[in-house]
């Protein structure tokens, strides 16, 4: 039998969830659910950039973070631009947290771990795995599905599907 104190709830921490969001996914929900609680506070920071065509702007997809993540209390949706590394000292934060979905994330995520510790050696990436089910999902495969007119049930949020929908209704109008 487990010892009634290792069952409690062990958090450390702020940790940042950085990423460009277009549009929010259940994986990245997924994952935000588990960075939850793990850490004290969990910080979830749109990259501001200049992307060719993002499908929705900053603003907007910040917005739909916040309504997702409301039931999360220690969850924050920020914005950010420049380094990384810079907001997470900006920020107070000794976590970056990202998911790594399958091997082929694996590459391109110890790349960015390593420059980042380069960067900063105080910060530290923790890498998590999101649920099975969300293994083979991403934003980009959601936006062509979306924009090819096909199903997103289970894919992203009611919330965000109405909003992609609604979207792509006044781009085709
Ligand atoms: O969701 P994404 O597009 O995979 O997220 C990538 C992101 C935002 C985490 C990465 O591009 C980033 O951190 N950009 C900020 C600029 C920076 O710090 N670049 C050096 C990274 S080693």
């Amino acid at each position: 039998m487990c010892p009634r104190h290792l069952l409690t709830r062990m958090k450390t921490s702020v940790a940042i969830y950085p990423g460009s969001f277009d549009p929010v996914t259940n994986g990245h929900l997924d994952l935000i659910a588990r960075g939850e609680k793990m850490f004290d506070r969990l910080i979830v920071a749109v990259l501001k950039n200049m992307e060719k065509e993002p499908l929705f702007s900053v603003p907007e997809r910040v917005e739909m973070l916040r309504e997702v993540t409301k039931e999360f209390h220690s969850v924050e949706v920020d914005v950010f631009q420049g380094l990384l590394v810079d907001y997470a000292r900006k920020r107070d934060a000794a976590v970056i947290l990202r998911g790594i979905r399958a091997v082929s994330d694996y590459e391109y995520e110890l790349q960015m771990a390593l420059m980042n510790r380069k960067l900063e050696p105080r910060l530290e990436t923790v890498f998590m795995l999101p649920g099975e089910t969300y293994s083979y999902l991403s934003a980009k495969l959601v936006r062509e599905i979306a924009q090819l007119g096909g199903p997103l049930t289970g894919l992203v949020p009611p919330l965000v599907e109405q909003k992609i929908r609604a979207k792509l209704a006044v781009a085709s109008s």
